[in-house]
């Protein structure tokens, strides 16, 4: 039976980058479960339809979207083409923030994420990881961070050319939308740790998850 570890939380909380350096550390798949989203996002402005529940509905039937794993990095391909460099902007990350209010869209990602899950053990990030993908995951963490550190932290990923008071701003807004949405909204399951990483290093987050994974693994 796989391990399966989620980390839920808010945007530029870290949790790409811990999960990621986690996964490294004890030999899990890393599964980036906001690119899929973002991958969603990115191949409905390709296909210039609106975001309409039953023209999205009608493009997820038909959407091929797959993940590979090369080198142990996860990559996502779009009608069998590698669009993994074309989501990390912000304005794809809006984007898949308001599509994921789609139940269509929601779906559609449900078995691919699920499908990850069963055969390896796994650490996935997202909003819903631990409420609705694995309800049953052996490990739960709900991180996040005050929003004056994440937007420092998003700002300095975007190479500092953004003004700090409009990155906080919309990460504000993205949050609202996030946890305020009908379907999976973004929420700390019952059963999951929480970890304010607001004081705290990269280096002391990433120790900190392994350290609850060894107790969970009573090793
Ligand atoms: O983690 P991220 O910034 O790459 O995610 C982009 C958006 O995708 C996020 O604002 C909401 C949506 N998302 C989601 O609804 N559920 C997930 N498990 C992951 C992301």
């Amino acid at each position: 039976m796989p391990f399966r570890i989620a980390i839920d939380g808010p945007a530029a909380s870290g949790k790409s980058t811990v999960a990621k350096a986690v996964a490294k550390k004890i030999g899990f798949l890393y599964l980036d479960t906001g690119a899929l989203y973002r991958a969603m996002a990115y191949a409905i402005r390709q296909a210039n339809i609106p975001p309409k529940e039953k023209v999205l509905q009608q493009f997820c039937s038909s959407c091929d979207l797959e993940i590979r794993y090369i080198e142990g990095e996860q990559h996502v391909f779009l009608e069998k083409e590698d669009i993994s460099l074309f989501l990390k902007d912000e304005e794809i990350g809006n984007f898949a923030s308001q599509i994921s209010t789609f139940s269509c869209i929601r779906q559609a990602l449900f078995d691919l994420q699920r499908k990850t899950g069963e055969k390896n053990n796994i650490i996935a990030d997202g909003r819903d990881i631990g409420t609705c993908i694995f309800p049953d995951a052996e490990l739960k963490i709900y991180l996040t961070a005050k929003t004056s550190v994440r937007a420092l932290r998003r700002q300095k990923e975007l190479g500092l050319k953004e003004p700090l008071e409009e990155i906080e701003e919309n990460l504000r807004k993205r949050d609202r939308r996030d946890k305020s949405r009908e379907i999976a909204p973004l929420k700390q399951a019952f059963d999951a740790i929480y970890l304010d990483s607001s004081e705290l290093s990269r280096e002391e987050i990433i120790e900190q998850i392994i350290q609850y994974y060894h107790q969970r693994k009573g090793i």
